[in-house]
């Protein structure tokens, strides 16, 4: 059996391969090591897992190959689980550069579902999807039996249209799918374009950082040791045939962006400057998860409370080369 993870260089694969080859599972990842953001803490991760003889990488575009080619038939016939993270992150940035959207989650959503459709074993397909796309609603907490028609950005829409891809695909080949819709995930080895980790930065270096106007403005933070422990379930649960499933993966307990600036100033030991800008329209005020469907369906909870996490990912980012 083996288990392919796209986006294995990316903040949330990096850690959920460690995980699985840490359970003695054979992991294949792929990744296009774009330059989003500072490729080294991308390799530097990579490196960590290439450590490990389970697992195995190849450096591909999703959108540009034919994965299939790059396998023979019994690294194809083994592949069981198709953990699906490659996308191009980032709400404010789809702002300037909408097309990258399109590209990585439309097309390389239906590239990573062709490919996978057509594996002789797969037993189900696991994908990244968002909070972004509660979009514009306001009634809290954000449920999965939510309508969500009203994306407050390129980035939100293209997830949302990825779900309703892989829908299409259950109904069209029947094959087992659960989207996950993360929110705001954070900690060590992080992604250096997120508000918590360009917020250290700046505390660090003396700069002045941009905070959001708003009365509420509020995220569900999410740890990722959390993170991946909710992914692990969903990979150790046996989906029904017809499963075309959307589980919310967050905290359940939103935070002030201004009380994540005072923990950073805590735990780094320096105060931080701001300036306040009015919010951007493709940032929501508040996100907040129910987690009601993925306690009952997989048994999952998030255990680690914001002032604990912030800690850690404080204590890594003082001793890391992101400064
Ligand atoms: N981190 C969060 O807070 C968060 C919240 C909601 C949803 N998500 C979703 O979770 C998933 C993982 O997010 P992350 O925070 O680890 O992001 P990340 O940017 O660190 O990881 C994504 C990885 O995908 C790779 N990639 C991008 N386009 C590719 C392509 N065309 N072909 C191959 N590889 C490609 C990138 O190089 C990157 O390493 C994404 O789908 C993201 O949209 C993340």
């Amino acid at each position: 059996m083996s288990i392919l993870v796209t986006g294995a260089a990316g903040f949330i694969g990096a850690r959920v391969c460690q995980a699985l080859l840490e359970q003695g599972e054979c992991v294949i990842g792929i990744d296009n090591l774009n330059n989003y953001y500072n490729t080294e803490l991308k390799k530097e991760r990579l490196s960590i897992l290439l450590s490990n003889k389970l697992f195995s990488f190849n450096e591909i575009d999703l959108t540009s190959v034919d994965l299939s080619s790059f396998f023979d038939k019994k690294q194809l016939n083994d592949i069981n689980f198709v953990i699906h993270f490659a996308a191009q992150a980032g709400v404010r940035h789809s702002m300037s550069v909408p097309m990258d959207f399109v590209d990585t989650n439309i097309k390389g959503h239906i590239a990573i579902l062709e490919f996978s459709r057509k594996l002789a074993n797969i037993k189900h397909f696991i994908y990244a999807s968002s909070s972004s796309v509660y979009g514009r609603n306001t009634a809290l907490p954000f449920r999965e039996s939510d309508r969500v028609d009203h994306p407050g950005s390129v980035y939100a829409a293209s997830k949302r249209a990825a779900e309703l891809i892989s829908d299409c695909y259950q109904h069209l080949y029947g094959l087992p799918q659960t989207g996950l819709r993360f929110f705001t995930v954070y900690g060590p080895w992080g992604r250096p374009d997120m508000a918590y980790f360009k917020f250290a930065q700046a505390i660090m270096r003396g700069e002045t950082l941009t905070l959001y106007n708003g009365k509420h403005l509020s995220r569900d933070f999410t740890y990722i040791d959390d993170v991946v422990d909710a992914v692990l379930k969903v990979v150790s649960f046996s989906p029904p045939v017809d499963c075309a499933r959307i589980l919310n993966v967050g905290n359940n307990s939103p935070e002030s962006v201004l009380y994540l600036v005072n923990l950073l100033e805590k735990f780094l030991k320096k105060p931080a400057f701001i300036s306040v800008v009015s919010r951007p329209a493709a940032d929501v005020e508040t996100t907040w998860a129910s987690v009601d469907a993925i306690k009952e369906i997989v048994g999952w909870e998030p255990k680690t409370s914001f002032d604990d996490g912030i800690e850690k990912f404080s204590t890594w980012f003082i001793r890391s080369d992101y400064l």
